[in-house]
């Protein structure tokens, strides 16, 4: 005979499973609106400020890195890029992104040149250009932008397409707030 109050257990359970799937299908919904309205605005990019100073002439190390964009492996993206890193005595050391069929060993321009550089024994860079056929900026990927830091401090980064440059500013300005060796003291 059924318990008056009609709480048999295998019920208890059935409800308790009910509700379950009801608070699973409301974070669902949550969840769902959340993305929508995330992607309602859609995406905007980030404001980045303009450096006052520093050398005004960017032709020689963009047309390096558009150069160096010619070089670039992106059969997977087909999203050429080319860097140019400048060190502290004027040499120009280029890189271009290099993907694989892995994805994952993609290895981006900036890096590229980077470890070019840095296995070339140079130590002291200033700029570095990063060039694609884009409208807006292609700035540096966080690993990339990391990765300058270490070797190369607050340098100027210069973002340029094919036909101007659209950016310049401070690794500082696209890295705040870094991770690096002082925090390992
Ligand atoms: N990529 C770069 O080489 N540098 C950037 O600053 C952004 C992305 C490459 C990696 C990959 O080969 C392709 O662009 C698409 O992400």
């Amino acid at each position: 005979m059924p318990a008056s109050d009609g709480k048999r257990p295998g019920r208890e359970r059935r409800v308790g499973a009910a509700d379950r799937r009801r608070a699973g299908d409301r974070r669902t919904i949550t969840r769902r609106r959340r993305l929508e309205r995330r992607n309602e605005g859609a995406w905007q990019p980030i404001v980045l400020e303009d450096i006052a100073a520093g050398p005004t002439d960017t032709s020689a190390l963009v047309a390096a890195a558009i150069d160096a964009r010619g070089h670039a492996r992106a059969r997977y993206s087909g999203f050429q890029v080319g860097a140019a890193l400048e060190t502290d005595s004027g040499e120009v050391i280029t890189g271009c992104n290099v993907e694989n069929a892995t994805y994952g060993l993609t290895m981006c321009a900036e890096r590229v040149a980077l470890y070019k550089a840095v296995s070339e024994g140079h130590g002291v860079f200033t700029r570095i250009a990063v060039v694609a056929d884009t409208a807006d900026p292609t700035p540096p990927c966080g690993s990339c932008r990391q990765l300058l830091w270490e070797y190369c401090g607050d340098v100027e980064v210069v973002l340029a397409n094919l036909s101007e440059v659209k950016r310049r500013l401070r690794l500082s300005q696209l890295l705040p707030l870094p991770f690096d060796a002082r925090l390992l003291e």
